[in-house]
């Protein structure tokens, strides 16, 4: 990491001012020298207020997701190597071609925008500039069989991300579908590289409308963007900073663990729960009330006559409004 690389990551740990000679004995140069790197953040769009007394506070980091303005805002492992394209057809098939060629885990993709965006069930995905789209390569040490609940965990890591940000409550809609305000704003794509029996590589593709200022009309009914929802643009450094770092988090204990440690905050966040849905998953239409998921990150389904089914895929829609704050009988048979 160069120094202001380091001064940015320190200045970002923090929730408040950090002083100067902090900032100086840590980075092992004078404050003076500390003081000529703000500058030049200032004069790269950094906003950081200075204090004589509190010292240095990062306020907004400028809205450019170029490698020398993003590269210092990764912390761990996910976002290097990191790929920055203006324009791509998909920025998962840039990562799945990287990871073929032996990219590391970690190694991320990342475009302004998408000319040939791909959504789940064969969809397009609207993906012009101002969104995040974004691609990460990942190589878990499971079954392929057991990634089926990695979509499903990375959906808590990006409404953690948003989370950080002041905006209305974010939902989940399983299996991976990001919501607010019933609208959706953001999805994810899982690709996997595999045979058998063994997982060569994961892509996680990862589309989210931040800052877009209008859709196709198509779209205007049920999609959103967080800008629209907050009144004002998000910066997409920061936001991407947020999701990586909790991905990061999450990803490495469900490679230990798998997903059931994750089941009650995922449904906690779960906009579906004690809903009557239909479930439309290989042709076939399911309806009944949703109980949750289970430790493989499954949808669980109670049917009228209360027998309880699981389901891997599918696209939910919903059949009424919400019942407030009532769970179906779980004690009910298994299907
Ligand atoms: C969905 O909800 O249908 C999933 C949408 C996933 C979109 C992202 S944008 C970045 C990555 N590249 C793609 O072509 N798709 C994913």
């Amino acid at each position: 990491m160069s120094l202001r690389e380091k001064l940015l990551a320190r200045l970002l740990a923090a929730a408040d001012f950090v002083s100067g000679a902090e900032l100086s004995g840590a980075l092992g140069v004078s404050r003076c020298a500390v003081w000529k790197h703000i500058e030049a953040l200032r004069d790269e769009g950094y906003e950081i207020a200075g204090s004589p007394r509190r010292g240095y506070r990062l306020l907004k980091v400028p809205d450019a997701l170029y490698p020398p303005l993003f590269s210092p805002l990764v912390r761990g492992k996910f976002g290097r190597p990191y790929h920055f394209y203006p324009v791509v057809s998909s920025t998962n098939d840039i990562a799945k071609e990287l990871a073929r060629q032996g990219a590391p885990e970690g190694a991320l993709v990342v475009a302004e925008e998408q000319t040939g965006g791909r959504g789940r069930l064969g969809r397009g995905w609207h993906s012009p500039p101002g969104g995040l789209w974004f691609s990460l390569v990942l190589r878990p040490p499971v079954s392929p069989a057991a990634t089926q609940s990695l979509p499903v965990l990375l959906s808590l890591a990006v409404t953690d991300g948003v989370a950080a940000f002041p905006l209305p409550p974010v939902e989940v809609k399983w299996p991976n579908d990001i919501v607010c305000q019933g609208k959706k704003v953001g999805g994810i794509l899982v690709e996997l590289g595999a045979e058998a029996e063994a997982v060569h590589f994961v892509v996680a593709g990862i589309g989210l409308n931040v800052n877009i200022t209008s859709f196709p009309a198509p779209l205007e009914k049920t999609a959103t963007s967080l800008q629209k929802i907050a009144g004002e643009a998000l910066s997409r450094p920061q936001l991407l900073s947020a999701i990586l770092a909790a991905a990061e988090r999450y990803y490495s204990r469900w490679c230990r663990e798998g997903f059931a440690p994750f089941r009650e905050d995922y449904e906690r966040r779960l906009c579906l729960l004690g809903r009557e849905v239909e479930i439309c998953c290989g042709g076939n239409i399911a309806r009944g009330a949703v109980a949750g998921v289970d430790a493989e990150g499954r949808l669980v389904l109670v049917s009228p006559d209360g027998t309880k089914r699981r389901f891997v895929g599918g696209e939910v829609t919903f059949k009424q409004k919400p019942r407030p704050s009532k769970r179906p009988d779980e004690d009910k048979a298994e299907a």
